[in-house]
């Protein structure tokens, strides 16, 4: 198991890539502490993952609230004993419009939960690690956003980019220090998040998400979980800084 005995915790964890990440860490033998703004859907994911033996307590976080971020680091260590991980993963596609069209509430509300959370997230989770004997691991979710434009969604696109940039800092930062810092950049994944995203119109109908891919197919939940574990993992020991697609292609096509 690549995970046995560590104590990670997730956001956005009760859909989407954040359950199906839980999945696979719950599968390599983590404890987690289940994080979401939903917490009657956390059940669900805990009931998915319950069978597998370890400590997955759930606690209501919203990410755009620093002092929420800051009571979850807490959380984390009072309920499993320490901090070994974190995927920061929750976030939101945001409103859809050209930018002279953008409305700058819902800019700065794409920011405070995708961009801002990371930056509280990685202050209170790297001051935990730092002091412990055994340092820790941060995954950062990012996007194929976070590498490539998209147009009709700039605050998406500037928040991703923003996760890239203070993953490679953070890496700079700490990495002498025994934290690891890395980040996933998915590409298009099926979750509720793209469906709502094909549902506005938009940004383009199923099939040309399907085919821009050029596996030809959309991405899993669970795929995103298996690198996700791997960078958590003492395996990926050298991997520090980085932004890695996990898109079918997408960005080398
Ligand atoms: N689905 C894709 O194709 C895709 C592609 C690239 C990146 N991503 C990124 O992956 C991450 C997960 O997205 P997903 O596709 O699984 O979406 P999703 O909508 O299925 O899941 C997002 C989760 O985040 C939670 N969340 C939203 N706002 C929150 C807040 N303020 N505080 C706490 N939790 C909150 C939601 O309740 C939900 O459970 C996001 O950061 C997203 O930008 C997704």
């Amino acid at each position: 198991m690549l995970l046995k005995g560590k104590n990670i915790l997730i956001t956005g964890a009760a859909t989407g890539i954040g359950q199906g990440t839980a999945k696979v860490l719950a599968k390599e033998g983590a404890n987690l502490l289940l994080c979401d703004i939903n917490e009657a859907s956390l059940q669900e994911t805990m009931s998915l993952i319950e069978s597998f033996g370890g400590k997955y307590p759930t606690l209501k976080v919203d990410v755009s609230k620093k002092e929420d971020i800051e009571n979850m680091v807490k959380t984390a260590v009072d309920v499993l004993g320490s901090l070994d991980g974190a995927f920061n993963n929750a976030g939101i596609s945001g409103a859809t419009a050209e930018i002279a069209e953008y409305p700058d509430d819902a800019f700065d509300k794409v920011i405070d939960t995708n961009l801002k959370s990371i930056w509280w997230s990685l202050k209170a989770q790297i001051k935990v690690m730092l002091s412990q004997p055994g340092k820790g691991s941060i995954v950062n979710t990012a996007s194929v956003g976070a590498l490539v434009g998209k147009p009709g969604i700039s605050a998406y696109i500037a928040s991703k980019h923003g996760v890239s940039g203070l993953t490679k800092n953070a890496a700079l930062e700490y990495g002498k220090h025994g934290v690891r810092v890395n980040a996933v950049c998915p590409g298009v994944i099926r979750t509720p998040m793209l469906d709502g995203l094909i549902k506005s119109g938009k940004v383009g109908s199923e099939a040309d998400w399907n085919a821009i891919q050029p596996i030809g197919r959309l991405g899993t939940t669970e795929e995103i979980g298996e690198a996700v574990a791997w960078l958590l993992s003492d395996r990926a020991s050298l991997v520090h800084g980085q932004s890695i697609a996990l898109d079918g292609g997408f960005t080398v096509s």
